[in-house]
């Protein structure tokens, strides 16, 4: 039986001797304005010529494209086990925040999340990444209802980068959410947020969830009770 080659074999062919140096060194440009951005190991030329093949053979990836309201360009697409460090800290990030969640500390490691995006891939759930100017900014998650009766129910949860927040990523990713979400099948949307998050319940209003419930003194945050306030949208039909 013939042994697959590695991974970094596979690269070796797949990238010509006259590409090869030009691509390096846009990997390490690519690496430096990362970690520049306080994202650490995020692009080595390593791994960029290590998945390069990978993603290149990837077929149907999806994105769309947005406008942010300061003239930036919003694009949307589906997550890549590449973006898992990046949804990590980023979700870490806003946990330490400490006002937006409703978990005191970060979990799970990065391999986890690589974990999800691989069986997002293969399941209902959605996992979608929003980047401004090629540079990640949030993502936006779907998970199916548990229970066998609800399971055309979809929970969502979604962060954007504090830098990034109110030029319209969260609006861009909710959006594309709705359509994948329509196409697998889920015809409702449910999510719930602090009542006291006035810049999620504005953009989830503004997209057409419906307040259906008040959950009071549902979280304790710093000490201080704090009210959890349910929403749902109905889909249009795919
Ligand atoms: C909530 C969140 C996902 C929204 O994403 P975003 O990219 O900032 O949202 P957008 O820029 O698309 O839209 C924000 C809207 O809120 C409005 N807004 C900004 N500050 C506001 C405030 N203090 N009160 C009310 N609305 C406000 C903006 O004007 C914009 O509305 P508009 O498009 O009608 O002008 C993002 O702010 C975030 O990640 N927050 C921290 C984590 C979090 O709260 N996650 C959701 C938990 S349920």
């Amino acid at each position: 039986m013939s042994r697959l080659p590695d991974t970094q074999e596979s690269v070796s062919r797949a990238t010509e001797p006259s590409t090869r140096t030009p691509f390096l060194k846009l990997a390490q440009v690519v690496t430096l304005y990362y970690r520049s951005s306080g994202y650490e190991n995020v692009f080595t030329p390593q791994l960029f010529l290590k998945r390069r093949a990978e993603l290149c053979t990837v077929t149907n990836v999806r994105k769309w494209e947005f406008t942010s309201t300061d003239g930036r360009s919003i694009t949307v697409r589906e997550a890549f086990p590449e973006d898992a460090q990046n949804m990590h800290t980023g979700f870490s990030d806003v946990v330490r925040e400490g006002k937006w969640l409703p978990t005191y500390r970060p979990n799970g490691t990065i391999s986890d999340w690589v974990s999800w995006i691989h069986r997002a891939k293969r399941s209902r759930e959605i996992l979608l990444v929003g980047e401004v100017d090629m540079r990640y900014a949030g993502h936006l998650s779907i998970q199916p209802e548990e229970w066998d009766a609800s399971r055309h129910v979809g929970r969502l949860g979604v962060i954007v980068v504090q830098p990034l927040r109110g030029i319209g990523v969260g609006r861009a990713l909710l959006q594309v959410a709705e359509m994948v979400a329509a196409e697998k099948g889920y015809e409702k949307i449910v999510l719930s947020t602090f009542s006291n998050n006035c810049i999620a319940r504005h953009l989830y209003e503004s997209v057409g969830y419906r307040m259906v419930g008040v959950r009071e003194k549902h979280f304790v945050m710093g000490g201080n009770y704090i009210d959890e306030i349910l929403y749902e949208k109905l889909l249009e039909p795919f």
